[in-house]
């Protein structure tokens, strides 16, 4: 053993609750990666001051350190909601935003570090950062910062982290990813490729996780562009925008082009039909059509929770011409959802159909709720008792009675537009799932 580490040791033998002697020992700990003794240095330290902020950075970042990532990240969640953060907390979050892929966030997360301390300066972070940002320019430099670039991913999760939705990722499978891979054999049977798949349904279901695994399904380039955040620019920047969007993607092929909130352009046209808003949609479906530049080699994805608002325009033949339903996960879904969430977590002999039999009606992202909220109880249980304990079943029974259900909501609306604006049969998927008959 070190010989620092062993006096410190010995020091804090004799008293124990000399709590700087207790950090110095934590961050020696963490100078010579021994960050598992790390983490119990700073348990032991938050036992003495349990609200200490430094001390639990000192325990999310020995997390962090040891591929904890859901640990570190409740931990950091709650030192962001104090009211003045150690300016290393945002660092940490962006390195843990960074592992979800969300890297707009992550350079956000870091450019405030920064801000509050220069020193703060991380080349790892730089490095991903910029290696994900969009055309290489220097992410952390530059001034007019425009959220609506969105940087281009490498997404690393694939069909097999969303769970259930089968039939979703089948048409996905035969409607852009097999064309995509096999073109020559799609031409030799005559069948057109091109055109998009909107995905529709509650919110909180899958469809934006959908369409990020999708990219990494093909091991392609994914570009995210929120409309709204477009339709928010100047005028006639918008279209210049989406063309620099279409033109990204065309770069980077194969590449997913993922639109969410579709149906902020669609709402748009009518209110629309005298001003700006009118350009852009043609815009928009000119380059969907390939009329600009050839879109070979790009999928296009569309997402909505209002499918009603997008005019028919939007629905012709090499545009998103097939529409596809995304519903709440069944039971099924939930269960392998639940799996998906829990997997790599500390967790003893878990019911998982008992869970999914009791969360009906329950969105993924109540799914994951629900998870978040009992690893938080475990991790406050832990504190207090110290001794961490996995997650069973009944810790998440307990939790879920605290959720309502999501999605019922949505379907209010739906089964009205279904029943009464189901212009051929565009909605029947919702009928089917709320059990009416056509
Ligand atoms: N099938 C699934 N498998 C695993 N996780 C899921 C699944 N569906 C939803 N989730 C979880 O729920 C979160 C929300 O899902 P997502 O953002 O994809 O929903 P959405 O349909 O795009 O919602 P919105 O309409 O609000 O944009 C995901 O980040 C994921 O954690
Ligand atoms: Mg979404």
């Amino acid at each position: 053993m070190n010989d620092a580490i062993k006096n410190l040791r010995e020091a804090l033998k004799i008293s124990p609750d000399n709590m700087p002697l207790r950090m110095l020992l934590a961050e020696t700990l963490m100078n010579h990666f021994q960050y598992a003794d790390a983490e119990e240095e700073y348990k032991s330290a938050l036992t003495i001051a349990p609200s200490d902020v430094k001390i639990k950075l000192g325990l999310a970042t020995a997390c962090y350190r040891q591929q904890k990532f859901s640990i570190a990240g409740v931990i950091v969640e709650e030192l962001l909601h104090t009211p003045a953060p150690p300016p290393f907390t945002y660092v940490l979050h962006a390195h843990l935003l960074i592992k979800e892929n969300k890297i707009m966030l992550a350079s956000e997360e870091y450019r405030k570090a920064l801000s509050l301390d220069a020193s703060l300066h991380d080349d790892d972070l730089e490095e991903a950062l910029k290696v994900r940002n969009t055309a290489g320019e220097e992410i952390v430099s530059e001034e007019d910062f425009d959220d609506s670039i969105n940087s281009i991913e490498r997404p690393k999760i694939n069909f097999d982290d969303v769970g259930g939705m089968q039939k979703v990722k089948e048409e996905i499978n035969i409607k852009i990813i097999l064309p995509l891979q096999h073109p020559e054999l799609y031409k030799a049977y005559g069948k057109s490729i091109g055109g998009g798949i909107l995905l529709y349904g509650p919110p909180g279901c899958g469809k934006t996780l959908l369409a990020r695994a999708t990219a990494g399904q093909v091991k392609s380039s994914f570009i995210t562009v929120g409309i709204s955040d477009i339709l928010d620019m100047y005028i006639g920047s918008s279209e210049q925008r989406l063309h620099q969007m279409f033109e990204m993607a065309r770069d980077q092929t194969p590449c997913v082009l993922f639109f969410d909130e579709v149906d902020a352009l669609g709402a748009s046209r009518s209110d629309m039909r005298h001003s700006a808003g009118r350009h852009l949609i043609n815009q928009f479906l000119n380059e969907m059509d390939g009329a600009v530049n050839s879109n070979d080699g790009i999928l296009i994805l569309g997402a909505t929770n209002a499918p009603w608002h997008l005019d028919a325009a939007f629905r012709r033949p090499g545009r998103f011409d097939r529409i596809l339903f995304v519903p709440p996960p069944d039971d099924i879904a939930r269960e392998e959802i639940l799996k998906v969430m829990l997997q790599g977590k500390p967790i003893s002999d878990i019911d998982y159909n008992a869970i999914a039999k009791k969360t009906k009606e329950f969105s993924g992202a109540d799914l994951k709720a629900i998870v978040d909220m009992t690893i938080e109880d475990k991790l406050r249980e832990s504190f207090t008792k110290g001794i961490p304990s996995p997650i069973g079943t009944n810790d998440l029974l307990k939790v879920l009675k605290q959720i309502n259900p999501s999605t019922k909501e949505w379907f209010v609306s739906a089964r009205n537009y279904a029943l009464y604006a189901n212009e051929s049969g565009l909605y029947n998927e919702i009928l089917e799932y709320l059990g009416i008959k056509k």
